[in-house]
């Protein structure tokens, strides 16, 4: 045979066998076994148990303090510019984040923001898990400098000064004493953790009135707390198709309407050959845990210790479960004694939730990959971490099948299940 020919006829039948792979609905390629089906229930939004109540803050499950804590989360006067409230980084329309690589404030910050739907269920928060609270979360942006950069004195200023703040302050959580009402704070910028000036007048203060002080910043990172709860996922095409398959026969998948082949076929790299569901699983495919993935730091940063030093923050931190502002019996923290704290934690970041996944971009602590396919393509190739290792191992997955899994992934978008009403400003 002519060599042209030969390699005509070679082409042709690599691009027939290719499009016979990827298109003839080849029903064994996408059935599941049963291992796979339970493994597919348990990502099921419908598997998702009740949020539990947190111990250490006694308004968690408050809709008064939900409702405090909506009007703060939105309050651009806790702010020293009096321009960055929680929503101008964690904004409702972007599923509470902002399409930013690295977080913007009063200033630039250093780590890309996460997503607050769902966020309720994690018993730790930040990429490396540096607090074990959501209101004690919620206490470090509001005097970050570079986020919105109060102090904690003219903060609770703020609010015994405002008419209407203060009326839902203390609707729940009782009178303000009326000795620090009468003690004028206004020109006193003081925090134990601000600037020199800041830390001096701090000092000055009586303790009685420092603890009174920090007593109703805590209580603001409680009633934000408590709203954020409400910020739950909705049902995503990929749950319809877990229901769907409850009720079809086993062998057999329901049809193509709610998630077609190639969808099919990323869940099931999902679930197998892709090891994602290793540390992506349960209903909001997280294990609340700690990983190394070997990302790459930003050029001229060195690698961050992560969760080795997270643990060791929130161990030290005094509005943690067994601090005095914490409405926690010491018992009801377990997991802040327990918490892991080898050197495998060196580089672990906290494995986020995959819900909304395609709505969320850039991704990863520092935003560094844009897309997901620069994700899958990072996971395919496993780089060697550059401190400690990295736990994911290469993946070998052919070009067609990284597709696939990305159509997965966009499977996983659905608005929260949430009130509209905690998606807007409040009146
Ligand atoms: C300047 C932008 C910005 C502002 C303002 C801001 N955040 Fe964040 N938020 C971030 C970034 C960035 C992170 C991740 C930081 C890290 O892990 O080191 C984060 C993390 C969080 C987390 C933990 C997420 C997780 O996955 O563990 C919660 C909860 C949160 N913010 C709530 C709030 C609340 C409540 C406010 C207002 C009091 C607020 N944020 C203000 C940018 C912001
Ligand atoms: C060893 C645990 C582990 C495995 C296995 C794993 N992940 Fe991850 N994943 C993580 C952690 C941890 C992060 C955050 C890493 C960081 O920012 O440094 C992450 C981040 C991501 C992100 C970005 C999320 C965001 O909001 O920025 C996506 C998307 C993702 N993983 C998808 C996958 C897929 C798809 C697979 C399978 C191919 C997979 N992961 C396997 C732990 C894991």
């Amino acid at each position: 045979m002519r060599t042209g020919l030969k390699i005509f006829l070679g082409g042709f039948l690599a691009t027939a066998g290719w499009l016979a792979w990827e298109w003839v609905p080849w029903q064994l390629k996408t059935d599941w076994d049963e291992e796979e089906l339970m493994l597919i229930q348990s990502l099921s939004l419908d598997s998702l148990e009740p949020l539990k109540l947190d111990l250490s803050n006694s308004v968690a499950g408050s809709l008064e303090a939900a409702e405090f804590g909506h009007t703060l989360f939105f309050e651009k006067r806790l702010s020293a510019n009096q321009s960055v409230s929680c929503a101008s980084c964690h904004q409702p329309d972007n599923y509470f984040t902002d399409s930013l690589p690295l977080a913007m404030g009063i200033g630039l910050g250093t780590r890309h923001t996460p997503s607050l739907v769902g966020l309720s269920y994690s018993p730790w928060y930040y990429w490396d898990g540096r607090r074990d609270s959501q209101w004690s979360q919620a206490l470090a942006p509001l005097e970050a400098k570079h986020e919105q950069g109060m102090d904690r004195t003219s903060l609770v200023n703020f609010i015994l000064h405002d008419e209407p703040h203060l009326e839902k302050y203390e609707k729940v959580f009782g009178a303000i004493s009326p000795d620090l009402k009468n003690t004028d704070l206004s020109n006193s910028p003081a925090s134990p953790i601000g600037n020199s000036t800041e830390k001096e007048t701090w000092q000055s203060f009586e303790s009685k009135t420092q603890i009174e002080i920090s007593k109703i910043f805590s209580n603001i990172g409680k009633a934000l707390a408590a709203y954020q709860r409400q910020l739950q996922p909705g049902g995503s095409r990929f749950d319809d198709y877990t229901r769907a398959l409850q009720t079809a026969s086993l062998r057999e998948d329901p049809k193509d309407s709610i998630l077609n082949r190639r969808e099919r076929l990323g869940l099931k790299l999902f679930l197998g050959k892709g090891n994602c569901v290793d540390c992506h699983n349960g209903p909001l495919f997280t294990n609340h845990e700690f990983h190394n993935t070997g990302v790459i730091p930003l050029p001229g940063e060195l690698p961050p210790m992560g969760r080795f030093d997270g643990i060791r923050i929130a161990r030290e931190d005094p509005f943690n479960c067994f601090g005095p502002y914490s409405d926690a019996n010491p018992k009801d923290c377990a997991e802040l004694q327990f918490a892991r704290d080898t050197s495998e934690m060196v580089g672990a970041h906290k494995t986020p939730t995959l819900r909304n996944i395609a709505k969320t971009s850039p991704y990863m602590h520092t935003g560094q990959q844009k897309s997901l396919a620069e994700v899958i393509e990072h996971y395919n190739e496993a780089p060697t971490a550059m401190v400690s290792h990295n736990e994911a191992k290469p993946l070998k997955l052919r070009r067609s099948e990284m597709k696939q899994l990305e159509a997965f992934l966009r499977t996983l978008s659905a608005p929260p299940a949430t009130d509209s009403v905690w998606l807007n400003p409040p009146n």
